[in-house]
């Protein structure tokens, strides 16, 4: 994962750097480092952890050409030698970069002695071979470098003396922006100011310096490129007013999905028309791959059509039966998932049917798709999904909707729950106290409130580190009441009237077994003993298929506030990144 930013313009300050780097932090906070270049010197300041500890360590300083880097740690420890930018064995050369270099051992025997390198990084390896390359232009040394490189990388380099940056990447991202006479240099445009940048391809250079930038073909050749536009402002991304990104985030959920319901009405769907499809391959990534769990319940439900939903990573191991009538659907926030990203590629081969959804229209994953479908999220900074999760529920539902040519229900369903959701408050504030100090919590459901169940037993974990997991309700008595002892929270989802009493009576046995249960139910249960629960809210009932949004954002609530009376940061949990770019 890791973030990377580049600056070069006159007395560019440290501070700039930081608040370029803190909006990259989504992609890993193991550590951050800066280089500076001042009168000819290269100042290097690193400090583990998130880019706030950096900005109290280092000094107010300020130069011409300056890299940044904020880690999510794939190889070496998590220390400051570890941490980037990484500078040759001469200290002439400054790298920072995102991605794996596969063949760092090779390219070590080949250009270093072990003397020369001093981090666990396979990054090293490359202001190395930048160093060894001393006869040739600075332009034709960095191709050849960057030629060496197997696996994945984004790269920004700077080399003392030189005034430039140089910058390149294969399968991870990077982005330029030249302003007046400043040029920066990101793998998100979130850190750009409102105007045109540019898109650096695979197999594409470029030359930043204090007046231009220069992009190159492989050959050195000057290239010319189409400018984007700054698609979102940076304001968006404040926290305005809110103490977390996560609360703002899921306060957010209703305005988003209207949104997204505006923009669906605008889709010409006819292509959808034209396609004989016989199964559907849902796939994504963690709480993605939740909400593909939904979207085939969807198409299962209203087109009956074979319909299944994997993780992007199964995909991959397995012997995936598809053929040129299979649509695949591939869902991720980010659009960067290295596993999603690979899983397409290996879909592309056998079908042509495949729709991305995505909320970043620039992703790696939206430029390889037939159809992108956006989430329509706006920037989700928490690393922990709330809007994106939901977003990518309507999305799925107004799109099984429109092959199903019921668009204008999707259209009033979705539009009735934004408004509920606008209304909706819930203080989950007494559970959250009551469950913060369990060493294991249960989530039980059935059929939708099953997946629910996953996607509040993820966020939970990835957010107050306790060890919770999902159960289909009835497969409790299969093996896993061998677990519940006595006062042991289970969390018991109830939307479907069909299935409540089948529900509540898998709840009762873990009852009788000790556990605590806590019910989040949108059914009335006027037959129901409500005493033999130790808490219990009510939720509004939209439909069948939207009133599990309402559970989600109940669910969200709780993590975050479990999270937060744990004393941790619910917007950075540890180990983990918003763009998980390895496979
Ligand atoms: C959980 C979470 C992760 C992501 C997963 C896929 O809250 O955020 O599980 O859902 O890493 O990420 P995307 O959607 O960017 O592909």
């Amino acid at each position: 994962m890791c973030g990377i930013v580049g600056i070069i313009g006159k007395n560019i300050k440290t501070t700039e750097i930081f608040d370029k780097l803190e909006k990259l932090q989504y992609r890993g906070y193991d550590s951050a480092g800066i280089c500076i270049e001042k009168d000819n010197k290269f100042y290097v300041h690193k400090e583990t952890g998130i880019i706030d500890n950096l900005r109290k360590e280092c000094p107010n300083l300020f130069g011409d050409v300056i890299i940044g880097h904020t880690r999510w740690a794939t190889h070496g420890k998590v220390n400051k030698t570890n941490a980037h930018p990484i500078l040759s064995a001469n200290g002439c050369w400054a790298v920072v970069h995102n991605g794996i270099i596969e063949n760092f051992a090779e390219l070590k025997d080949k250009f270093a002695s072990k003397d020369e390198l001093i981090t666990e990084t396979d990054t090293e390896i490359v202001a190395n071979i930048l160093e060894k390359g001393k006869g040739k232009e600075d332009l034709q040394n960095f191709i050849f470098t960057c030629e060496q490189l197997k696996g994945s990388f984004a790269l920004c380099v700077m080399k003392k003396g030189s005034k430039s940056l140089f910058i390149a990447k294969k399968k991870k991202p990077l982005y330029v922006q030249s302003i007046g006479n400043k040029t920066t240099i990101a793998s998100d445009p979130i850190c750009f100011e409102k105007g045109e940048y540019f898109k650096m391809e695979d197999g594409e250079y470029a030359v930043a310096n204090f007046d231009n930038v220069r992009f190159f073909d492989c050959k050195g050749r000057l290239v010319s490129k189409q400018a984007l536009k700054c698609f979102e402002l940076v304001s968006q991304i404040s926290k305005n007013g809110f103490e977390h990104f996560m609360l703002k985030e899921i306060t957010e959920t209703p305005q988003k999905i209207r949104g997204l319901c505006k923009h669906y009405q605008t889709i010409d769907w006819s292509f959808l028309k034209r396609w004989w499809i016989n199964k559907v391959k849902l796939i994504g990534c963690g709480s993605a791959y939740h909400s593909c769990l939904v979207g085939a319940y969807y198409f299962r439900k209203h087109l009956n059509i074979d319909a299944e939903a994997l993780p992007a990573s199964e995909f991959l191991s397995d012997n995936a039966i598809l053929d040129s009538s299979t649509l695949c659907v591939f869902v991720s926030q980010s659009g960067e998932t290295a596993d999603t990203i690979s899983a397409l590629k290996k879909a592309l081969k056998k079908t042509k049917k495949i729709i991305s959804i995505t909320n970043v229209d620039y992703s790696t994953l939206a430029s390889l798709s037939p159809i992108v479908l956006p989430i329509c999220a706006g920037v989700e900074i928490a690393v922990a999904s709330t809007k994106a999760y939901t977003c990518q529920i309507v999305s799925l539902y107004m799109l099984v909707m429109a092959l199903k040519s019921k668009m204008r229900n999707a259209v009033r369903n979705v539009l009735n729950l934004s408004k509920r959701l606008d209304r909706f408050s819930l203080d989950v504030s007494k559970l959250a106290e009551a469950i913060k100090d369990q060493k294991n919590i249960f989530y039980i459901g059935r059929n939708l409130d099953y997946i629910t169940a996953l996607e509040g037993a993820l966020k939970l974990k990835e957010i107050s580190y306790i060890n919770c997991n999902a159960y289909p309700a009835g497969e409790l008595k299969h093996g896993v009441l061998a677990l519940i002892q006595k006062d042991v929270p289970v969390i018991v989802l109830v939307s479907n009237k069909r299935l409540v009493q089948k529900t509540l009576n898998s709840a009762f046995e873990a009852k009788s077994r000790g556990a605590k249960l806590f019910l989040f139910h949108s059914q009335p249960l006027e037959k129901i003993d409500l005493n033999k629960f130790d808490g219990g809210f009510m939720l509004p009932n939209v439909n069948n298929d939207l009133t599990c949004i309402f559970e989600t954002v109940a669910l969200q609530l709780l993590a975050y506030n479990v999270s937060v009376m744990r004393g941790l940061d619910p917007d950075k949990p540890r180990n983990l990144a918003k763009s998980v770019t390895v496979e």
